[in-house]
């Protein structure tokens, strides 16, 4: 992949940050060396405004006055609801026809011919992984889709998707997407089950399984409720203890005498793991500082 190790995350494009501010928070991303754009065919049902699929559109909609051949476009499927009228919402799941059906759509949506990389979004316990995994690789023999991976998938599922695609040749997982930032949540905290994260176990399965994989953070600035804040300020309870107020001083201080804001000097420790962080900002401002610490290496 080319570009600084920063991927723009776009789950509010369309809904919550309308279709112009998009095109301007894609602009600085690639003006700044920017290359990898992640998205998912549900963006963004959850708002008023939204229906799935709203990103993508718009991402679609800058991407056809572009270079396509410059920009890698990671989008996901599975999790779209079947009907987002519904006050309990069936998902479309991750059976062959829901995958076939998904990446026409997200094609059409993305102005384009070739996803770059396929994720599945969530685990579909309904459906056997190796029915998934042929689907997502006659994809890849088709042309449509160019690389593949998961998000979400616990450490024991990611050992069976593993032993699945070595018995039967599939494509590989070559992309994992999880939730991490350089603090952690405090013990027992109250976690959105569908959300896995990278913490040690995972990463011990992904190195001894997945060696070559390329891990992405998502939610890597804590969905800017955290780094950015005072020492009056309160934080979501999850992450309230002594230890994450001594770490998060601590990287503020950092930040200052580097003369970067907090979120950058954040991103720039993930990536210096190894890992990719998705940033996410509607605002142009944000986006530049946020980046003040990647310069375009050709990673
Ligand atoms: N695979 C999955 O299940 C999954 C789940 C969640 C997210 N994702 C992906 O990951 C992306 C990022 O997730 P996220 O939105 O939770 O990321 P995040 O980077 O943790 O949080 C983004 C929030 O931080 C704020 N922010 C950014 N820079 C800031 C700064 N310098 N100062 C103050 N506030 C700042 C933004 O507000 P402003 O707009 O005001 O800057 C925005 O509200 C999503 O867009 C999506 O692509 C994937």
């Amino acid at each position: 992949m080319n570009g600084i190790q920063v991927a723009l995350g776009t789950a509010s494009f369309g809904t919550a940050i309308s279709q112009e501010d998009s095109h301007r928070v894609l602009d600085k991303y690639a003006s700044l060396g920017g290359r990898v754009i992640d998205t998912a065919n549900n963006y963004a049902f959850w708002y008023p405004n939204g229906k799935g699929g709203d990103s993508e559109a718009v991402i679609g909609n800058w991407l056809e006055r572009k270079d396509r051949s410059m920009f890698t476009i990671m989008t996901k499927i599975g999790s779209q609801p079947i009907d987002v009228k519904e006050k309990i919402r069936k998902l479309e799941g991750l059976s062959p026809e829901a995958v076939y059906s998904a990446v026409d759509k997200s094609l059409v949506r993305l102005k384009t011919d070739y996803i770059d990389i396929l994720l599945a979004h969530h685990d579909d316990r309904h459906t056997p992984l190796l029915d998934t995994w042929r689907a997502f690789s006659a994809l890849v023999s088709a042309g449509k889709v160019r690389q593949v991976g998961i998000s979400n998938y616990s450490p024991q599922r990611v050992a069976e998707l593993t032993r699945v695609v070595r018995e039967y040749s599939l494509a590989p997982i070559g992309f994992v997407q999880l939730q991490y930032s350089v603090i952690n949540p405090v013990d027992g905290a109250d976690l959105e089950e569908k959300l896995v994260r990278l913490d040690p176990e995972m990463r011990e399965t992904l190195a001894r399984l997945l060696p070559e994989a390329k891990i992405f953070a998502y939610a890597p600035l804590l969905r800017g409720k955290i780094f950015e804040t005072t020492a009056k300020d309160k934080w979501p309870s999850k992450y309230e203890s002594i230890q994450n107020r001594s770490k998060v001083s601590e990287i503020q201080l950092e930040a200052r005498e580097l003369g970067v804001s907090p979120s950058a000097y954040v991103l720039k420790q993930i990536a210096d793991q190894g890992v990719w962080p998705i940033t996410a900002t509607g605002n142009v401002e944000h986006l530049e500082g946020n980046l003040k610490l990647f310069s375009d290496r050709g990673v």
